[in-house]
């Protein structure tokens, strides 16, 4: 049978690929957002995430008016993904955002475990990492990131969603749901490529980024593994860290990049020697009970 899967913030950059790619796998899409996708083979419904009561409405009520025919009253959900948010800092005041992203996600995730909805997918970010965002600037520790980097933002947004893992990992540990919170890069959507000859051209720009994208087509094929996975064992909440490394701009100028800035700081200990990359598509597990 068709898996019928709500999506908050499909309408946005990442959504709307994400949206796309789980079209063609077979999933029927319900877009729930400020601002609707106009996609054919898609539903919306206007939705403030801030606001529980819209969210559990949401949740509960017909996609459609073809919904009313069969009169089997409202039909059930089988997955969440999450991505409606305040997407960085400085578009909104920062405690909008905060407020935002975590009531929001907060709002989502109950909605659902306690409609009975277990399998949901949530986006986090590279940012939680605190490098993005630092005031002034923090190089990483080590690179890749992987799922066992430390979780220390200066900023709002980061902050935001660190709590947000935090949220999921309780609504988990209370309920038994199956979440996954993906730590998302920089999003690249296909006619964005334009801008690599730049990246190349002055790696120093990619730096908060730690050289890192995720293509927005990846980001729904991903979402997608996370909906056909079957549970493990291990219940509670799986963070992934996604994105591609040092595809932006040659490895090897980022790297001798944050050497020189190591050393102009008279930092040398250890920094500099960073591990090389493994392979950037592996997922691994890290958290979860
Ligand atoms: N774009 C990136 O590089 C990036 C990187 C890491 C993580 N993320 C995360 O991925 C997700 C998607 O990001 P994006 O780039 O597509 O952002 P976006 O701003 O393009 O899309 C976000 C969508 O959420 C909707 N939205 C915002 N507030 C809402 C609310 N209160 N109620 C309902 N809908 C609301 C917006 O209308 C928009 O369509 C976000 O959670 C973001 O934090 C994005």
């Amino acid at each position: 049978m068709t898996k019928r899967i709500l999506f908050t913030g499909g309408s946005g950059k990442a959504g709307k690929h994400a949206v796309a790619w789980l079209l063609k796998a077979g999933y029927q899409v319900h877009n729930l957002d400020l601002v609707p996708l106009d996609l054919p083979g898609v539903t919306n419904l206007t939705v403030d995430i801030t606001d529980s009561g819209q969210v559990f409405n949401a949740f509960s009520m017909h996609t459609d008016f073809s919904d009313l025919e069969h009169g089997r009253g409202v039909q059930p959900f089988d997955a969440v993904v999450h991505f409606a948010a305040v997407p960085r800092i400085l578009i909104r005041p920062d405690n909008v955002t905060f407020q935002a992203n975590v009531m929001g996600t907060y709002n989502v995730i109950e909605a659902a475990v306690k409609l009975g909805i277990r399998k949901i997918v949530i986006a986090s970010s590279e940012t939680t990492y605190g490098i993005c965002f630092a005031e002034g600037h923090r190089d990483p520790h080590h690179l890749p990131f992987d799922e066992d980097y430390d979780v220390n933002p200066m900023d709002s947004y980061g902050l935001s969603k660190v709590v947000n893992e935090s949220t999921a990992r309780a609504f988990a540990e209370r309920t038994g749901a199956d979440i996954y919170a993906l730590r998302i890069g920089n999003v690249i959507e296909p006619h964005e490529y334009d801008r690599f000859p730049d990246f190349v051209a002055r790696p120093e720009a990619r730096l908060r980024n730690a050289w890192c994208y995720i293509d927005a087509r990846d980001l729904g094929q991903i979402v997608h593994l996370c909906l056909e996975k079957i549970r493990s064992r291990f219940s509670g909440l799986q963070c992934y860290e996604r994105y591609r490394y040092g595809q932006s701009v040659p490895e090897a100028a980022g790297r001798a990049l944050l050497s020189r800035r190591s050393v102009q700081a008279g930092d040398g200990a250890g920094r500099g020697a960073y591990p090389k990359p493994q392979d950037p598509r592996g997922a691994r597990f890290s958290g979860g009970a």
